[in-house]
């Protein structure tokens, strides 16, 4: 871990200002690349219709999946964020919970949890374990998990939607190291402080909860989406897992 990040990590997005500023964001530039593929994905490894979205934030992503046909609960651990995300969507299900505290929901009862960018908010690879190992008690043995996160790439170079030039040390961050990223769309353009994490320290955690990867996928722009892309056509700055219980 470098010297200069090792500051006591915190959830950014346990914050007024920031839920605000992160509520008004849609699917357009860096963020269509994220969600663009899931509907194809879901269809393809999914097989039934109740969902759960860990760390729905204000409810972007769960409101996605209710569009697509989901019955979908939103839980997340930031009162504020989930303040939101019950105006924008009064009649939908959200709950805030303890951090990975899934005991009031029922178990085995989810086709689908997603989780759309909050491992990048979880730190410490036991932390990561636990959640992930707690998902399988939420999944019968079909289920799918859908992790998708910032790719490491996504810390060291500049994007339609976000910028990380202020922060060359994101280049020498390891796994679990805290890094710094702007979210060049949001109102609140503060840094965002994440936990930087390799594809191979993902497999590791997967693993050791016990499952494994069905495929996994590094979305790129066409070069013909409406956007002023900078990086997105060559490199990849999100990765989407598709997970399932080891047999
Ligand atoms: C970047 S936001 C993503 C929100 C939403 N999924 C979306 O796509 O718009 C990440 C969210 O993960 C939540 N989060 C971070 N750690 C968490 C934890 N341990 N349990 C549940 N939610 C968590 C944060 O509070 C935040 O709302």
């Amino acid at each position: 871990m470098n010297k200069e990040n090792k500051t006591e990590f915190s959830n950014v997005y346990e914050d007024t200002k920031r839920a605000e500023a992160y509520s008004k964001l849609k699917f357009d530039k860096t963020y269509y690349l994220a969600y663009r593929d899931l509907p194809k994905i879901l269809t393809q490894y999914t097989s039934g219709y109740n969902a759960l979205d860990f760390g729905c934030g204000t409810g972007r992503s769960t409101r996605f999946l209710q569009a697509l046909g989901y019955r979908t609960i939103g839980i997340d651990i930031s009162e504020e964020m989930i303040t939101i995300a019950r105006q924008l969507d009064t009649a939908g299900e959200y709950h805030r919970i303890d951090d990975g505290d899934f005991s009031r929901l029922p178990s085995s009862s989810f086709d689908l949890i997603l989780s759309a960018f909050t491992f990048d908010n979880i730190p410490t690879m036991e932390k990561k374990i636990r959640i992930f190992s707690g998902f399988s008690t939420l999944i019968p043995q079909t289920g799918t998990i859908i992790n998708l996160v910032s790719s490491p790439e996504i810390y060291t170079h500049e994007w339609a939607s976000f910028t990380t030039k202020e922060y060359p040390e994101n280049k020498h961050a390891k796994t679990g190291d805290i890094v710094r990223i702007i979210t060049t769309d949001l109102a609140d353009i503060r840094p965002c402080y994440d936990i930087f994490w390799s594809e191979e320290d993902y497999a590791t955690v997967y693993s050791k909860a016990n499952l494994r990867i069905i495929k996994k996928y590094k979305p790129l722009a066409t070069g013909e989406e409406p956007y002023q892309w900078i990086n997105e056509t060559r490199i990849a700055p999100w990765t989407i897992y598709v997970l399932r219980k080891k047999t």
